[in-house]
């Protein structure tokens, strides 16, 4: 016989059930802290680790205008890594243990960052499709039912609007240019689109928390209904672009109101999720040395501080 809810189950359960937020100060189950902790730090990995596919492209940029926007791009990324450690540091761990976590292979980051960046038209395809499902995810995101990270979300949302924006006109560009550019446009979305479907995550049978995240009101949507959501939005995008996207199987199915689309390839997904795709180890080698050979950043705001604080008692 399961033993009656305590109080503070009873009132968090309530929040819940009434749509409010739980606050870092409010009572939550240890499974509902735990889950929020993985996935909001390996957001925030994924955003500082995702900086690294666009940044080796800034010094390659064809005009000074594409270098500012990209520049701004990558900056928002690591102040939106910044903002959700702020988050997850609501919930009791510190920024610190969650970057060792990654460092060590131990914390995940989204599976689309290991792929190459091989010319310009993939930074517009990272923009246009790589963004534009984050927004679809986090646009979901900020009616979670946890109060800080909801909030980085709607800030973070702002940001993202311009990211989708900039590479999809870096597209257009190319769409409307000569031949080859429009032909390097096309590969760039050939190899960029089915990574892209497999930012929401394994199919809804496979995944392991949609089903608790979902009571919790943590995830609203499942990962099928958002990535459903992201090609309904984004086949048209591309039609107007003139660009094929890379799936024979994709139509409009009248009856469901929704594209069909052809089956997504999870050996690949779950062979780049365990370490396997074509940059992880580039990717968390180049982390780890950034991390290693700005120490002394670190260090310096640190000394700062502890001058400052010294400084306010000696007054
Ligand atoms: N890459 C790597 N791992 C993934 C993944 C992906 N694309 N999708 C799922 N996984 C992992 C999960 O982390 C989980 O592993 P874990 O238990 O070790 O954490 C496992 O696969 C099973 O997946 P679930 O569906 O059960 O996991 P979730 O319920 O956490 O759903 C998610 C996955 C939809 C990605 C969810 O974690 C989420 O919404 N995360 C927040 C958004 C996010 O992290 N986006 C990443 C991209 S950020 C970005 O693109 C920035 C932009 O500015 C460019």
């Amino acid at each position: 016989m399961t033993a009656a809810p305590t109080r503070d189950e009873t009132r968090f359960q309530e929040l819940i059930d009434r749509d409010e937020k739980i606050e870092p100060t409010d009572w939550m189950p240890d499974g509902y802290r735990k889950t929020l902790i993985r996935q909001i730090a390996q957001h925030a990995h994924s955003e500082v680790i995702g900086m690294q596919p666009e940044g080796n492209w800034i010094t390659r940029a064809p005009t000074l205008r594409r270098k500012a926007i990209l520049m701004a791009k990558v900056q928002d990324e690591a102040g939106h890594g910044l903002y959700l450690y702020s988050a997850a540091e609501t919930l009791g761990v510190s920024r610190h243990e969650l970057v060792d976590l990654l460092h060590q292979g131990k914390h995940k980051y989204s599976s689309i960052f290991n792929y190459p960046t091989l010319t310009w038209a993939d930074v517009g395809a990272i923009g246009w499709l790589v963004d534009g499902a984050a927004i679809t995810n986090q646009v979901m995101l900020t009616r979670c039912s946890y109060g800080p990270y909801a909030r980085a979300m709607v800030r973070i949302c702002k940001e993202e609007s311009f990211h989708q924006r900039q590479g999809y006109e870096i597209l257009l560009a190319l769409c409307r240019g000569t031949e080859e550019q429009k032909a390097m446009a096309q590969d760039a979305v050939n190899r960029w689109w089915w990574p892209a479907l497999m930012m929401f995550g394994p199919p809804d049978t496979d995944s392991t928390h949609t089903e608790q995240s979902m009571a919790w009101k943590i995830k609203r949507v499942s990962n099928d209904d958002l990535r459903q959501q992201f090609v309904d939005m984004t086949v048209p995008q591309a039609e107007y672009l003139g660009l094929t996207l890379p799936d024979p199987d994709l139509r409009w199915n009248e009856e469901r109101g929704h594209y069909d689309f052809g089956q997504i390839d999870w050996d690949e997904f779950w062979d780049v999720v365990k370490g396997n795709g074509p940059m992880n180890r580039e990717r968390l080698e180049h982390k780890v040395r950034a991390w290693e050979e700005n120490a002394w950043v670190r260090e310096a705001a640190l000394a700062y501080e502890a001058k400052q604080r010294q400084r306010k008692v000696a007054v």
